[in-house]
């Protein structure tokens, strides 16, 4: 469905700015725009990059994909695929790599996507709906176990046993849930205790589109992806929505950066460092006040170093 949606790219002059990094070359470089959405990011790169450069795009998304065809640049090319396959790019061959992660707003804000719980919708939230099952599928089969531990993982919601037992409870006496609206009222009924300004139904639809999506697996399979893709002082710069993908971020790049002494042989030499971290940006209140959506944006970079 094309309901006219747009997103608002996220820290867009930073990103850009970071992917690119110091070094300035003559030789041809290719970028990788992981998360295309609604391509912010991908135009600005294009409008910055050299006649010989190119950038590569990805979205998992099929409507995202169709949306780039209004980019004509040779430079430019797109492919209908989840970023876990970046290593295909090949050892060494990109000069930075932009993940700007989670979901576009045209996906949240089109009902039939079943990602918001603000609108009634098949409760679907799949970014690639060519394959795969959709939540409402999922929830069909899963025991209560899995359905409160894919909650409380995903979701860190202190009521996910309650709101499981409740899942299969209506789907044992109704049949299945099917709907957003139909699963956001049922979560109300099971939280006891409500967080200000916050719907009810926020964490739980958050696990299921994490769960439903593989986002965590694929963002891990991507980090150690750029480790092998990225050439020497190439640029990895990551715009993560919540405390869980940060995390993930966060950790990786200290992994990589940080010096580990190891404890058995202190006096070994340690192991050479494959990435420089160089720090993080927030959003800043002006871009929050234009585009809430901002608000929780941490934009992590760190450069590749000449390590093997
Ligand atoms: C926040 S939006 C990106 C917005 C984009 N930077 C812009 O300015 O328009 C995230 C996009 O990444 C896509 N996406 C999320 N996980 C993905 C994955 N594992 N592989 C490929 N695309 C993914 C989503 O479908 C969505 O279109």
């Amino acid at each position: 469905m094309n309901l006219g949606l747009i997103h608002t790219t996220v820290l867009l002059i930073e990103a850009v700015n970071a992917v690119f990094g110091q070094a300035e070359t003559d030789a041809p470089r290719s970028f990788v725009d992981a998360t295309f959405g609604r391509g912010g990011h991908s135009r600005a790169l294009l409008s910055r990059m050299a006649p010989s450069d190119q950038l590569i795009a990805y979205d998992k998304d099929p409507q995202a994909v169709a949306s780039a065809a209004d980019i004509e640049d040779p430079r430019f090319s797109i492919r209908h695929q989840g970023f876990d396959r970046l290593a295909e790019l090949g050892p060494a061959s990109v000069a930075g790599i932009l993940l700007d992660l989670g979901v576009s707003s045209p996906q949240i804000d089109d009902p039939q996507r079943g990602f918001s719980f603000r609108f009634d919708g098949p409760l679907d939230m799949r970014m690639d709906t060519t394959r795969g099952q959709s939540v409402a599928q999922w929830l069909e089969r899963a025991q209560a176990s899995q359905i409160a531990e894919v909650i409380r993982d995903y979701g860190e919601e202190r009521f996910a046993g309650a709101i499981a037992k409740a899942i299969v409870a209506r789907r044992q006496e109704r049949g299945p849930i099917t709907s957003t609206t139909d699963l956001a009222q049922l979560v109300a009924d099971s939280v006891k205790t409500r967080e200000p300004g916050q719907n009810p139904a926020t964490r739980t639809f958050q696990a299921f589109r994490i769960f439903i999506n593989a986002e965590l697996e694929a963002l891990q399979t991507a980090l150690t992806a750029s480790l092998d893709v990225l050439q020497p002082q190439g640029m990895l710069v990551v715009i993560s929505f919540h405390s869980l993908e940060d995390r993930i971020v966060k950790q990786f790049i200290a992994r990589h950066a940080r010096e580990q002494v190891d404890r058995r042989v202190p006096f070994a030499p340690p192991p050479s460092l494959r990435l420089r971290a160089l720090g993080r940006i927030k959003p800043s209140a002006a871009e929050v006040a234009a585009n809430p959506r901002a608000r929780s944006a941490i934009l992590r970079v760190a450069q590749r170093t000449s390590a093997p």
